[in-house]
């Protein structure tokens, strides 16, 4: 079905954010796109994590709107603060999205198995003899089969985070959110995750990724967003923003990374 306009997945408009007084984001916008790879770079503190957690609803927002294909999540009232829909179709909106987090967050008393269908079966209310087959394959994909019965604390932390995709995948979402998920490995273990991370894009997985991983952003991403201060300061197309970063703030974080 292909069509002239590509579908936007995620629209955030003028999205605000404030823990007490300090104010984290400060009028983010950004539109995903079906299919497209969106990095987020930008230093610690920037409010990249509350952008990804606010389109997730793992925070609220303060005043802005968030619309998910075509679902509105939050838009604001007439006051201007932002007013969310019933939590029957909030919940629904949130099944549209898969998060994995630096710290992988598994079930520690469940077998990775157990950690892929859990989920399914109680949100979902997948049977189980649907959502094993299904798992199983998900785990075959991520090049974990023979951990299937295996617990969590057997598992490196490449091996963890590869089961939290996994996991996230089971529920069958559009669009995959990541906030620095090769932050907390070894250097040794980061490959591992990436290239499943690229498999997805490379299957067209809409992907919105926090990272720290500069060559995965110039590979992988088609577009590069740079936040700071809770400002997006500037994007571009990947290749253009690393070949040419118009802002001192961009390529002085850039001079950094390197
Ligand atoms: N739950 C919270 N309560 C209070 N302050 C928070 C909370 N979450 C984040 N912050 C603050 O918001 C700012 C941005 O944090 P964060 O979004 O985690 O930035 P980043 O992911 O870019 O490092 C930081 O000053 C942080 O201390
Ligand atoms: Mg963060």
């Amino acid at each position: 079905m292909p069509s002239m306009t590509p579908d936007v997945m995620i629209s955030a408009q003028g999205i605000h954010k404030a823990f007490g007084g300090n104010e984290v984001l400060r009028g983010v916008s950004l539109d995903l796109l079906r299919g497209e790879v969106v990095a987020v770079i930008g230093p610690s503190g920037s409010g990249k994590s509350t952008f990804l957690r606010c389109l997730n609803h793992l925070e609220t927002i303060d005043s802005g709107s968030v619309v998910v294909e075509g679902d509105v999540l939050a838009q604001n009232d007439a006051s201007g603060k932002a007013h969310y829909v019933p939590e029957a179709q909030i919940r629904k909106i949130g099944h549209k999205m898969g998060m994995v987090f630096q710290s992988f967050n598994l079930f520690p008393h469940l077998t990775v198995l157990e950690n892929l269908i859990e989920a399914p079966m109680l949100v979902k209310k997948m049977k189980r003899a649907d959502i094993v087959p299904k798992a199983e394959a998900l785990l075959k994909k991520v090049g974990l089969s023979e951990k299937r019965d295996a617990y969590p604390n057997r598992l490196s932390g490449g091996q963890k985070q590869r089961v939290a995709i996994a996991r996230a995948l089971a529920m069958d979402p559009d669009i995959m959110l990541f906030d620095e998920p090769t932050s907390a490995l070894d250097p040794e273990l980061t490959g591992e995750v990436l290239r499943t991370m690229r498999e997805l894009a490379n299957e067209h997985m809409t992907m919105l990724v926090v990272t720290h991983e500069m060559g995965f952003a110039r590979e992988v991403a088609n577009r590069v967003v740079f936040m700071d201060g809770g400002y997006i300061v500037e994007e571009n197309a990947a290749e253009a923003f690393f070949a040419n970063p118009q802002h001192e703030r961009t390529r002085a974080f850039l001079q950094n990374m390197l």
